[in-house]
Order: structure tokens, then sequence, then C-alpha cells
């Protein structure tokens, strides 16, 4: 008897274990996983690009998601088996689903995979790598700005230059971008950015700039996308997630802070002082700067209120924290400065020329002041120069031109410097060499012409001796607690104003 009860339970137990197993792979089999595909990821900078990776990805529809990462060596041999997974979090944006992971604990110097999606559902985004900074100083990054197009034609000219950049700078570890990554900020745009630069986008870690086409409050309340579309560790006690991001991180040798220019209207106190306190903080041998917004531009922007009050705040800035290398977008031209300091051009900066890589280079010498560089656009939206840029721009620029082009009557291109834009910096130890080049456009006509790359400038720094130390200054950064000091610089602003646009007037230059 008792043997018959157990042969009927287990026949029971059987039954119902293989309905349950049918049941979950049923259920399995008929998820419509079409709705968790992986869209516009991205891998940036988040915290110490040493041991830290910041990934972001959209899908039509939620659902659980994580960020896979393994070391080249491991998968070679067993591709993602032995990969680390990172959990990530999701939330609804414009109709689609975010997802944000972070990667922690990477190793120094070495090359990893990773890949974006569901591990549930078995659904991945295109693989993709990244080298961690091995901290040596010895590394080279790609500039680019303002591809901001709005079609993919557009974005895969823009592309191009990338590839470009790539293809001259086989060795870059990093890509910046001074902002205005899209027009009109749609999903589409995005998509279609996505598309065309994911090949470079997934073998090189992005820091972005936000632009003011990317979360400007005030440019068709773009609110969030910049946030949203990039996963970066934004500086604490700032607005950051409405307009723009401000953030920093040392690579190498170098302190790169990032700056959210469509926050300088207010001029916040808090954000000028979150700006003073991260570059005195710092005690790297390079000090970079990145803002969309340019404070020096012989472009169409540069006479606006905007701008004009960028200037005035940032300068002084940027003079006082000991700043190598200013690089900004906006402005759709080519421009670099001399070394400059107080809105005036060093005039005794001494200049050594020897060869470096087998490449004849004049290096300013121990330089004071700062470069300013503007690397025009990788894309097609190209402007001229504005003659009538304020003072002193002309007298501080060392090289600026359109990368406009420019055609004869028969169809010749008359411009040298017409092209897609993109600049190289290389940092090695004690020396910063900067190149910027132009990518010829197709030639419509005759599309099989080959697209040929020139150097349009080349400028250098050496340091023989180490940078007189700052001091680290701890600033209040809490928004409100600094809210007198703001509305002070309110008051300061608006005839200051008046005066530089009473100047230019009597000038000629409006
Ligand atoms: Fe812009």
């Amino acid at each position: 008897m008792k043997n018959t009860v157990k042969k009927s339970l287990s026949a029971v137990l059987a039954v119902l274990m293989l309905m349950t197993c049918f049941v979950f792979t049923a259920s399995a089999e008929n998820v419509d996983v079409s709705g968790y595909q992986v869209e516009r990821q991205s891998c940036t900078v988040y915290g110490d690009p040493k041991t830290q990776r910041g990934f972001s990805w959209f899908t039509p529809d939620d659902c659980e998601s994580v960020a896979q990462v393994v070391k080249i060596s491991d998968y070679l041999v067993s591709g993602f088996d032995n990969a680390v997974t990172f959990e990530a979090t999701s939330k609804s944006f414009q109709g689609y689903y975010n997802h944000k992971a972070v990667a922690t604990g990477l190793k120094k110097g070495t090359t990893y995979y990773y890949r974006l999606g569901s591990l549930e559902y078995d659904v991945w985004g295109e693989t993709g790598s990244f080298f961690t900074d091995n901290g040596d100083g010895k590394f080279t990054f790609i500039a680019i700005a303002d591809v901001q197009a709005s079609n993919y034609d557009n974005f895969y000219k823009a592309s191009l230059v990338m590839n470009a950049a790539v293809e001259t700078y086989p060795e870059a570890e990093l890509v910046v971008n001074m902002g205005d990554f899209v027009n009109d900020c749609t999903n589409e745009e995005w998509q279609d950015y996505s598309k065309a630069f994911g090949k470079y986008n997934n073998k090189l870690t992005l820091a972005p700039v936000a632009g003011n086409h990317e979360g400007n409050i005030t440019n068709k309340f773009n609110v969030g996308w910049f946030d949203t579309t990039f996963n970066l560790q934004g500086a604490e006690g700032l607005l950051n997630g409405t307009n723009g991001t401000f953030y920093s991180f040392d690579y190498g040798n170098a302190h790169f802070c990032v700056l959210n220019t469509n926050d300088m209207y207010p001029m916040t106190e808090a954000q000028r002082n979150w700006i003073i306190n991260d570059l005195t903080a710092s005690d790297a041998q390079w000090k970079i700067l990145m803002t969309h917004r340019a404070p020096y531009s012989a472009g169409k922007n540069i006479n606006k209120p905007d701008t004009v009050l960028l200037r005035e705040v940032l300068i002084d800035i940027v003079d006082k924290t000991d700043v190598d290398l200013v690089l900004s977008g906006h402005d759709h031209m080519y421009m670099r400065t001399k070394q400059v300091k107080g809105d005036a051009v060093c005039e005794d900066t001494k200049f050594v020329t020897e060869v470096y890589n087998g490449v004849e280079t004049t290096f300013a010498v121990n330089p004071d002041g700062t470069i300013y560089a503007l690397p025009s656009t990788a894309g097609t939206k190209r402007y001229g120069v504005n003659d009538s840029a304020m003072d002193p721009i002309f007298d501080c620029a060392d090289v600026y031109s359109t990368t406009r082009s420019e055609k004869d009557e028969e169809g010749n291109e008359t411009n040298p410097n017409a092209g897609g834009c993109f600049a190289g910096i290389t940092i090695d130890g004690n020396k910063l060499i900067y190149n910027a080049y132009v990518l010829s456009d197709i030639d419509e006509e005759n599309p099989d012409k080959e697209q040929v790359i020139t150097e349009i400038d080349s400028y250098a720094i050496k340091k023989t001796q180490k940078s007189e130390n700052i001091e680290d200054t701890h600033l209040p950064t809490d928004p409100l607690g600094t809210i007198d000091k703001t509305i002070a610089n309110f008051i300061v602003a608006i005839p200051s104003l008046i005066v530089t646009y009473i100047k230019m007037l009597i000038g000629g230059l409006l």
C-alpha cells in the first residue's frame, strides 16, 4: 500500500515538474524581446578612469539590465563567461527606457570588453571595448566639437571626420566632445548619432561636454537629455541633470575639468566656487578645462551676452588656477590663441625647437598663461570668421580661420582649411603636443575622390620646472548658502554687460 501511494505521489510530482518546465519554457519562448534591444550605448569616464567606467543605453521597453565587463585576456579564451556583472538602474525617459551602470574595481592599464543588455533574456548591444588609464603620464586624446546634425547623412559625414581622427591617432584612449552632439535633441537624432559614431564610441572612452543643443532649458526646453544620455559622475552640490553636467577627472598626469556653460547665465556663486575648488585641489602636471561656449573665439557668438558674461567670470578663474589648455566649441570655426593671461598676450613666452617623435617641434617653454583652442566643428554646419569680434580677440589669436568650403567660379576649393575638423593632443610627461586637422569634404560630383586629411595648426608646450603651487581652496558650493553672493553677481554683471556693449558700440563692433 505504502509503495502504491509513493508511486502515485512520484508520478504526480513528475507530471507537475514536467508541466512547470513546459510552462516556463513556453513563457520564455513566448516573450517578445524586440523591445529590449539595446540602442544608443555609450561608455564614459566616471570618476577614476583607471578603475571605473560609466555606461548608459536605451531600450524601447523596460527590462532587467546589466553591464558585463571582462579583461581581454579572459574574453579571448571564453568570451563573457567569466565577466563581472554590474546591475543597471532604469528609468522612463522620452518614450524610452534609459539604463545606467557603473563598472568599478577595474585594473589600470588594461583593455576590457563590455556588453550591455539583459542577462535574463540574453539580449545584448554591440560588444565594445575600452582601455583603462595606466596613469603613466603618456596618453593621447582626440577632441571634436559641434557635430550638431539633424539627419543621418550629416551624422555620417561627421563620423568620417572621427574616422580620420582615429586613423591619425590610432593610439588614442579617450575622445572629448565639446558639445552640441545633435541639433534638436530628438530620439531619432540621438539614434542617428549613435548609429554613425557607434563604431568609434564602442572603442574609445568618451568625455562629453554639455552643449546648448542638448540640455539648455532656454533652448526648446531640452531638459535632462545630456545627463540621461551619458552616465557621468556629476560634481556634488551643483545642479546637474537639468541642463548639463559639471564633472572632473584625472587621466595620466592631467586633470580635466568639464564645465556646463549652460549654467553660466545665472553665474551662481556655487558653480564659480566649485570650478575654483576643483582646479586648485589638483596638483596634476597639466590642467585642461573643457567648455561648450568659448571664452576666446572669432566666431558668431563671441559678442553675445552669454559669452560676454562667461568671459568676465571664467578668464579670471582660469588665470588664477593655472590652467594650461581650454578646449571649447559652439562657434563652428577654428581658432587657437597665443599664451594668454589677464585677457592679454603673454609677450615674453620663450620657445625652443627640437625633434619630438621624429618631427621638428617648437615648444613654448614653461609658458605663463593659457592656450584657448576651438577645434571648429566635425560636422557640416560651419560658420565664418566674425570680423566684428570684440577686443582683444584678434590680438590674442595665433591662428584662426573658417573651415567652411569656399569655391571659385570653376568650383575649385579656395579655402585650404575647408572640411570637418578634429584635434589630437598627446601628453608625454612634461610635454603637451597639440595638432589640429581638417578632413576634406566628399566631392559630391566625384564621390570616389579620396578625402584628404590636412594639418591646419600645431602647438606644443614643454615644462622643465614644476608649476608654482597654488593654494588649495575650499569655497562653499551650497547653492542656498551662497545665494546672497549669487544675487550680488547678478547685480555686478548687468552694468558690466552694459559697459561692454557701449564700448563695442563706440568701437564700431555692433
Ligand atoms: Fe552651441
